[in-house]
């Protein structure tokens, strides 16, 4: 057997998963499995570098997080599926490459400089927080990984991870190949308001969502707003609601609903009840699954602690190649 390649990614745990992130994400991570060696993780400790004043949800969101990636088609069989806190060589990792980073090269980060203006309620001057591509490095390289699937937001983060490789390499010897961002295809999916589907904007429909709540989320979606009554004919093409209906009806309904909306034969409301069944039934296996793990919880803790053992394995063995490198030996 050929040698898989072997990729790496990660989420914080900031709160349940939607659409977005099943799309954006998730579902590109779940059809990668058979091809390459799997790690992906919970970022728990990045969590932190935003809400440290008030910690109280990050365990839970841990718990949801892992019930909607395994319920999303991540498989413990398949993947590597860990807790970064359950792995402590990433803070030593850490620790390595904070010494051989150059403070310039994490202040002109453009995420970093749009985070502290995004959360400007926030006190973001800490240490930590500017030191967040450095553990994301460390997360990385601590696998040797080659690939990392993310979307564009976090190319930054894998050119800096690339930096810092090379310059560990160049002090103390060659020890980690120098990952490549694997960008995941942007498939953009919006609100019921139109915006870029998110948990700060309230406009998400959750993985965890009951059909009650998905089918009262549909009945508030924006529909083509030159439409002002059922008898105007309406667009699709500008219509979120039949962007909904492509990717989750089939196709006889798509085009039902297209020439009946363009001729005015249906109306919004019941348009959008169509799609709201659609969606029900793409999301009902997602649910059930959930609802299994959800119910077998030491089933869930023993998948999070075996997974971060197979990891620990792994990044043992590279801490002991850094601290041959570096000439720390304990
Ligand atoms: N920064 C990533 C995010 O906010 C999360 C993350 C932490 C990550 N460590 C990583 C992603 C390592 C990929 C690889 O989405």
């Amino acid at each position: 057997m050929t040698e898989k390649k072997r990729i790496l990614s990660g989420m914080r745990p900031t709160g349940p998963l939607h659409l977005g992130n099943l799309h954006g994400a998730l579902a590109n991570w779940a059809e990668m499995q058979d091809e390459y060696d799997c790690f992906f993780f919970i970022a728990d400790w990045h969590a932190l570098t935003s809400s440290y004043e008030d910690t109280s949800s990050i365990n839970t969101y841990v718990r949801e997080m892992i019930l909607d990636w395994l319920s999303a088609g991540l498989s413990p069989e398949k993947s590597t599926l860990f807790v970064q806190s359950y792995v402590k060589e990433h803070a030593e990792l850490f620790l390595f490459l904070s010494m051989i980073t150059p403070v310039p090269w994490l202040e002109r980060n453009p995420t970093y400089k749009d985070q502290i203006v995004q959360m400007e309620n926030r006190d973001l001057s800490t240490f930590g927080f500017l030191g967040y591509p450095v553990l994301q490095a460390a997360d990385i390289i601590i696998y040797k990984a080659h690939g990392v699937p993310v979307g564009v937001d976090q190319v930054p983060h894998v050119e800096i991870t690339r930096e810092i490789a090379r310059r560990f390499n160049y002090l103390y010897g060659k020890v980690f190949p120098e990952p490549d961002a694997i960008l995941t295809k942007d498939s953009k999916i919006l609100g019921w308001d139109r915006r870029k589907m998110s948990k700060s904007y309230d406009n998400a429909i959750y993985l965890s969502d009951s059909p009650d709540d998905i089918a009262s989320k549909v009945s508030k979606m924006v529909t083509d707003e030159n439409r002002k009554r059922k008898n105007d004919p309406g667009n699709p093409d500008i219509c979120n609601v039949f962007d909904f209906h492509k990717r989750y009806s089939d196709p006889a309904l798509v085009d039902d609903i297209s020439e009946n909306c363009r001729n005015a034969g249906i109306g919004c409301v019941e348009c959008k009840k169509k799609m709201g069944v659609s969606l029900a039934a793409f999301l009902e296996p997602i649910r059930e699954k959930r609802m299994y793990y959800k119910e077998r919880p030491e089933m869930v803790e023993d998948i999070i602690v075996s997974g971060s053992d197979r990891a620990r394995k792994v990044a043992q063995q590279t801490l002991r190649e850094v601290r041959a490198a570096v000439k720390i030996t304990a």
